[in-house]
């Protein structure tokens, strides 16, 4: 049996254990001969290395291990590359969500302006990445979960629009195990669901059990109750505070259109008021995520490092990120299955425009993706999927041209944003505070 090669773009991530606990997990699936990590950050990543490499000894000394800041060691011969970079780290997702708070905007690391200077970051970061499997493992595939995975995904589309990248995102999956528990299957996987959209930005349509029954009103009635909280489930069952609060919010959401279940993320659209109302612009998400992820991962990589041994580890596998080899195992071994990609539309969604970034589900094989059709969809979710889709176009385009002009369309567009007056003082301070990480812009 052919054993696969897989480096993770991002080494340094806070997701890097995880993912490699669960690729160790799954290795009946996708047999490894290799796992690389690749950052070019090499001080950062050199925080989980060696843990990472205990754990994987451990688990088969056969595997090679090398984590490395040379890109050409670590895109040769290697058959996928899971990336999740974040350009600027978790510092600039502060500044972000602060400069946005500080204008009573939303300040949120994908959605609203933080998304976009966000963007205006990763495109750079992701092409560079993408060049460097090009050239050094042309054959490979890139399963990209980088953010904002809708603008980035747009920039690869103008791009590289004949690379072998595939945006997903796993939001889907952790709504998809909140709507198994509400409506009592025991996994996602005996629902078959039908979802449109864009990124962080879509609807359920239809959740069929396996004999084809519908569950979406069974959802729909319980989602104007209690929103995506299952009953019983309390704060404990879910990553955190935040995620819980997100969760509750799906309630009025679902009031606003009773007929689509709602990705959570479109609270930052649909209630931005709200949303700015609960943020303390003092201690943000990437804050709380500095306190509470990254300390515990990188606190837990240095005890494995310095014992020598991953045993009691607290480190856990990443559920979510189930998907990803779920994906690289449809690629390897053609499966078929049909999962949540985000793709150029062309015509799936029939009244939406043919090249717009869509999410939506697509079977995949050995030769990469179809999407499935989607048909016609209504006014309201039209309307605002084409005033986002401007949005992530516009971005993209600024960081093509250098346009200081298409930058401040972009954000007046937002729909997070008041008006072209608040657009303008947000566009100057994050030119400013993205010296070094932005192009210039004229
Ligand atoms: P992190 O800051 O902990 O790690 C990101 C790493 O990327 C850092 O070590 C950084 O040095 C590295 N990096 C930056 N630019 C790079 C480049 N050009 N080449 C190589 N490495 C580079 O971030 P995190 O919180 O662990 O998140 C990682 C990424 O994954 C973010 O983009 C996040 O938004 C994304 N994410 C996406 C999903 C999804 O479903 N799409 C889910 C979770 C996280
Ligand atoms: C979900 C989304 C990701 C996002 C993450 C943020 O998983 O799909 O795109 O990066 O949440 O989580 P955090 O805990 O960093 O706020
Ligand atoms: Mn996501």
């Amino acid at each position: 049996m052919k054993k696969f090669s897989v480096v993770i773009a991002g080494g340094g991530s806070t997701y890097t254990p995880e993912i490699i606990l669960m690729l160790l997990d799954n290795l009946d699936k996708l047999p490894l001969r290799s796992i690389k990590l690749y950052d070019n950050d090499e001080e950062r990543q050199n925080r989980l290395a060696k843990a990472c490499e205990i754990i994987v000894k451990e688990k088969d000394p056969e595997i090679e291990f090398l984590a490395t800041s040379d890109p050409e060691a670590a895109y040769t011969d290697v058959d996928f590359c899971l990336a999740h970079i974040r350009v600027g780290q978790l510092p600039m997702r502060e500044k972000d969500e602060q400069i946005a708070l500080k204008y009573g905007v939303v300040g949120q690391e994908t959605c609203g302006p933080g998304g976009i200077a966000y963007g205006m970051r990763s495109i750079g970061g992701v092409i560079e990445n993408i060049d460097y499997m090009e050239k050094y493992s042309p054959n490979c595939w890139m399963l990209n979960y980088s953010n904002p995975a809708a603008i980035v995904a747009e920039a690869c589309r103008r791009l590289r629009p004949h690379s072998r990248v595939i945006n997903i995102c796993d939001m889907p999956i952790g709504i998809e195990n909140s709507i198994a528990k509400i409506l009592g299957f025991e996994s996602r996987k005996d629902m078959t669901i039908r979802y449109y959209g864009l990124n962080h930005f879509g609807w359920y349509t239809s959740i069929k059990d396996k004999d084809g029954n519908e569950y979406i009103d069974k959802l729909l009635e319980h989602e104007l109750k209690y929103g995506n909280v299952a009953a019983g489930e309390n704060a404990s069952d879910f990553t955190d505070n935040s995620w819980l609060e997100t969760a509750r919010k799906v309630k009025d959401i679902v009031t606003l259109d009773p007929t689509h279940s709602p990705n959570s993320y479109l609270q930052y659209y649909l209630f931005p008021d709200d949303m700015v109302a609960h943020t303390d612009p003092e201690y943000t998400r990437a804050r709380q995520v500095i306190d509470t992820r990254e300390k515990s991962v990188f606190g837990e990589c240095a005890r494995i490092a310095q014992t020598g041994t991953s045993e009691g580890t607290s480190l856990q596998i990443g559920i979510h990120a189930s998907f990803i080899v779920d994906l690289a195992t449809a690629l390897a071994y053609n499966t078929g299955e049909r999962m949540l990609l985000i793709v150029e539309n062309n015509g799936a969604i029939e009244n939406f425009s043919p090249d717009a970034m869509v999410e939506i589900p697509c079977i995949v094989g050995k030769d990469g993706y179809e999407p499935l059709t989607v048909g016609k969809i209504p006014t309201f979710q039209k309307g605002l999927m084409e005033e986002q889709v401007a949005v992530e176009k516009l971005t993209v385009d600024a960081w093509i041209e250098g346009s200081y002009h298409k930058l401040w369309q972009a954000l007046t567009l937002s729909k997070t944003v008041p008006s072209a007056n608040v657009a303008k003082k947000l566009l100057d301070e994050y030119i400013e505070a993205n010296k070094g990480y932005w192009p210039n812009l004229k």
